[in-house]
């Protein structure tokens, strides 16, 4: 067996969080020999809550859950920890824009980016859940600057997941055929999602569905995907969401699969004229603990249009919260 890991979860007594601990201690992120040590934060009033969780979590006598430790102080919550994934945060209601959640989020990102500067693992790797996300990892990231900031990353990957799964219902084919999917951009609905790539059972996805089907029904079914979530069940998605992070986190510890790609939110090089220190997600390959971003795509000019959309809404939203971005 390897020496335990230390794994940070905000928001711990939340919904996204109840699915998530779970899967976690039961070894789906890291693997089934890996133990990992549960550090969980959460507010004040929320503890008596979070202390529950903690209850079941010992109930399920996870083999793999080598300790855990509930608390209100992120300083405590980030010490020595090798992963975070920072989910506390308000959820979105009818109606509201994930970007309207910037006032009332932007604030905890950039406290717990300082407690992850002053204390986590100097190679953690940072998943960033909690909406608006890119933006939100970008003030975690801007106020962590003794941490590369290419380990600061946002989930885009519940939007691939989305996305897969609707191509693989239209070409009547298996999820497991579906590959190289990809989402450019924001967590938002000027995400754009991206077939040009795409491959269904090998064979190019756009020469199997019609442009039509394409810009009117499936880029607005996964941009508005999590709004209809939200007027269907009256919450936010949590168990899809959990299970993307799972993902997200265990592609980039344990490494994508040959001759695929997944979409990350990260951090921008410049690549594809992106500009650069934004948090955008690009098709990345993850191999030894690291990512990379897939170069020399072809991008035709409807794509290159919303890909610039998506980019200029994480501009505004970083000039929006500007206060917050130490330079
Ligand atoms: P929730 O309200 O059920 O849980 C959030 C938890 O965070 C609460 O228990 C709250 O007490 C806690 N919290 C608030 N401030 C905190 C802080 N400063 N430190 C630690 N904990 C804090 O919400 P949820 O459904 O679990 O969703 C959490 C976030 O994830 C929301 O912002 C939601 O919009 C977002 N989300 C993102 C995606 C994505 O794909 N990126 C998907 C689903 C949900
Ligand atoms: C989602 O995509 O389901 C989440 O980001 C929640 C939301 O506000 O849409």
């Amino acid at each position: 067996m390897k020496a335990p890991v230390r794994v940070t979860v905000t928001g711990a007594a939340g919904q996204i969080s109840y699915s998530l601990l779970f899967r976690i201690a039961a070894g789906d992120m890291l693997g089934k020999d890996q133990p990992v040590i549960l550090q969980m934060l959460e507010i004040t009033p929320a503890l008596e809550a979070l202390k529950g969780v903690a209850m079941e979590l010992d109930d399920c006598a996870f083999p793999l859950l080598a300790g855990m430790v509930c608390t209100d102080d992120a300083n405590v919550a980030f010490k020595d920890t090798d992963y975070a994934l920072l989910v506390g945060a308000r959820p979105r209601g009818p109606g509201m824009e994930r970007k309207d959640l910037l006032e009332a989020n932007a604030a905890i990102f950039s406290v717990q980016g300082k407690a992850i500067n002053a204390h986590a693992s100097r190679d953690i790797k940072v998943l960033v859940v909690g909406n608006p996300a890119n933006t939100n990892a970008l003030i975690a990231q801007r106020n962590a600057p003794d941490i590369n900031p290419r380990q600061f990353t946002a989930m885009t990957r519940l939007d691939h997941n989305r996305a897969q799964t609707q191509l693989a219902q239209k070409t009547g084919k298996s999820i497991n055929d579906v590959t190289k999917m990809l989402i450019w951009g924001n967590h938002s609905s000027t995400q754009y999602p991206d077939i040009h790539n795409t491959l269904v059972a090998g064979k190019p996805a756009m020469g199997l569905i019609d442009q039509a089907w394409y810009e009117s029904e499936f880029i607005p079914v996964v941009q508005q995907r999590g709004a209809a979530i939200i007027k269907a069940r009256g919450a936010s998605s949590a168990a899809s969401a959990a299970n993307a992070a799972i993902f997200h986190m265990r592609d980039w510890a344990l490494g994508t699969p040959a001759n695929d790609w997944v979409s990350m939110g990260v951090y921008s090089d410049g690549s594809y004229g992106i500009d650069k220190g934004l948090i955008y997600s690009f098709p990345c390959v993850c191999k030894n603990g690291d990512w990379e971003i897939v170069q020399g795509l072809a991008i035709n000019d409807f794509s290159q249009a919303k890909m610039k959309a998506t980019e200029k809404e994480l501009q505004e939203e970083r000039d929006a919260v500007k206060a917050l971005l130490p330079s």
